[in-house]
């Protein structure tokens, strides 16, 4: 495995290797959920990149990019070992140079659920994804579903900007005890880590009263967020059904419903989700 820095260098490679790249876009502090993108990557394609890259046009301003965590020596264990050819870790001068003034936006379904709550966030996501579809020229990319409004976004600016690149979701990997993995996971407290477990408890309660009949949404919701709000500290920033290509509101749900939701515990924002018709 090798690591590189330099956009120009990354661009050498891609247009050596063109048409056999997978790529894992990241921002590092990697996690068995990133491993399982990588494994994945390495059965698509002859050669797989994974990007470490704190991109900061994705943070607000009151946002942790500071306090995001970052290890690129424990990066590059958890790599080497799930198949990885090239870390590609740009620094932000190299991506942002001054000067820099281009943006990319998806519109609709950027508006709510996380492009609600952190605004700006969704155009740094999609402008920093499509520099690096451009600099590495991947045949196909992998993203996990545990961000699953990012992956629609994403699937939206492929199509609409006609990227001739496959995109990939792939299951949310997660610990024993259902938390879904997240590298901010490493920031709770051992209390808050407990506390945590509400997310998935409350997308489990919600996903056993649809199992015993229930398909009113407001009568769900009151189900799922009822497993948060009997918490002390965490805080919903939303907890919503919605119908999971538009990620538009329902009142009643079905098999293809997508419930998703944001949580604060202490200072950690997280997120998670689950369709509730899948186990
Ligand atoms: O999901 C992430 O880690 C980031 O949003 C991504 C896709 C690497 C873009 O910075």
């Amino acid at each position: 495995m090798i690591v590189i820095h330099s956009v120009a260098q990354m661009q050498q490679y891609a247009r050596d290797k063109r048409g056999e790249i997978a790529l894992v876009p990241t921002m590092g502090y990697l996690h068995e959920g990133h491993a399982s993108l990588m494994v994945e990557a390495r059965k698509r394609a002859k050669y797989v990149v994974a990007s470490i890259f704190v991109n900061p046009t994705q943070f607000g301003v009151n946002e942790d990019l500071d306090s995001y965590p970052r290890d690129l020596e424990h990066d590059k264990e958890i790599a080497e070992k799930a198949g990885v050819d090239v870390i590609f870790a740009p620094t932000a001068a190299d991506m942002y140079p001054e000067g820099y003034q281009s943006y990319l936006n998806v519109e609709e379904i950027t508006a709510h659920l996380c492009g609600a709550s952190r605004p700006g966030h969704f155009r740094g996501v999609t402008t920093v994804v499509a520099k690096l579809f451009n600099i590495v020229a991947p045949k196909v990319a992998l993203f996990g579903k545990k961000d699953f409004q990012q992956l629609a976004v994403i699937r939206r600016m492929v199509r609409d900007f006609n990227f001739d690149i496959e995109i990939v979701g792939m299951p949310i990997v997660r610990e024993a005890d259902g938390l879904a993995m997240s590298s901010r996971n490493t920031k709770l407290s051992p209390v808050e880590r407990e506390q945590a477990l509400c997310l998935s408890r409350s997308i489990a309660a919600a996903k056993a009263a649809f199992k015993g009949g229930e398909r009113s949404v407001a009568a769900l919701q009151k189900v799922a967020a009822a497993m948060i709000e009997g918490e002390k500290s965490p805080q919903i920033d939303y907890l919503e059904f919605r119908d999971q290509d538009s990620l538009l509101p329902l009142e009643k749900a079905d098999e293809r419903t997508l419930l998703a939701l944001a949580v604060r515990v202490g200072s950690v924002r997280l997120i998670d989700n689950s369709i509730l018709g899948e186990d």
